[in-house]
């Protein structure tokens, strides 16, 4: 269970020789179940990058409070077991996709035979296996998410945290990873705290939906998403988009990403 309470981050920039605060998060008050999966939504700029790396202990925050199960930090947590997946992939490329796997595993103090040997169950769980011995240049940009995904979730964290994961990838591969990272959340159970500005890929894949506006970044609602998934041009799944993207108008965010 993660509880963040009163949270505010300012971050200095300089504006020609004068020092200014820029507020990035204000009054930012969240809770989050183990299990859930909870999508923070908004524009550029409204600070969903810096609440996720706070989450993770990336970053410190001024003032307020989080509680990671029930562990309580100030300034800066430190959380155990939480794990964060880049929109880059962020591979190493002198490893093969087995041995980027192990890596994971491999800096958590598992032996190379031991970290190969559970690195293949995980390319298992994401469809890779006849691709163990590629090299990272010789991959796709979604089977390179799918791999930096196993290469996260194969040493067992708690939360995982990703930050607009599928945003490089053509609309094809993104259906399906969504698909693929559904079905692995329903079964490891993991706690997933996933950064998009994508309406639907935000109900696709949240139990809940934390909408966030920019100038200071602050939450402005929290939609718990109880709809049929299964398709996504049904009556609800399209009321439910136009109702986001309502609240996205509302806080006057970049219209771009509205319907
Ligand atoms: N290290 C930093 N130094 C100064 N300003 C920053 C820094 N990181 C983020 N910001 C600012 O904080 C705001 C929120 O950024 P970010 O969390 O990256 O937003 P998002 O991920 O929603 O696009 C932006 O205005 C950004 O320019
Ligand atoms: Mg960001």
């Amino acid at each position: 269970m993660i509880k963040i309470k009163h949270c505010n981050k300012s971050f200095h920039t300089k504006k020609s020789q004068h020092e200014a605060k820029y507020h990035a998060l204000k009054n930012i008050n969240l809770e989050i179940k183990r299990g859930e999966f909870v999508i923070l939504l908004g524009s550029s700029g409204c600070g969903k990058t810096t609440l996720l790396n706070i989450i993770g202990g990336f970053e410190g925050f001024d003032s307020g409070e989080i509680s990671i199960d029930s562990e309580v930090f100030h300034k800066q947590t430190n959380p155990k077991d939480c794990i964060k997946i880049f929109q880059d992939f962020a591979l190493l490329p002198w490893r093969n996709a087995l041995d980027n796997i192990a890596f994971g595993l491999q800096s958590k103090g598992f032996s190379l035979k031991e970290s190969r040997g559970k690195a293949r169950e995980y390319l298992k769980l994401v469809h890779l296996e006849s691709l163990s011995h590629s090299f990272p240049i010789n991959l796709s940009g979604g089977q390179k998410q799918r791999i930096a995904l196993a290469r996260g979730l194969c040493v067992k964290p708690k939360i995982l945290l990703l930050d607009e994961p599928f945003s490089a990838l053509d609309n094809f591969t993104r259906i399906s990873l969504q698909n693929e990272l559904l079905r692995i959340s329903k079964e490891l159970k993991t706690t997933m705290i996933f950064v998009t500005h994508d309406i639907e890929e935000a109900i696709f894949l949240g139990d809940r939906v934390i909408i966030m506006k920019p100038n200071p970044g602050q939450i402005v609602a929290d939609i718990e998403i109880k709809i049929d998934k299964s398709d996504r041009n049904s009556l609800e799944f399209l009321g439910l988009k136009r109702k986001i993207a309502q609240y996205l108008e509302d806080y006057r965010f970049d219209l771009e990403y509205v319907i």
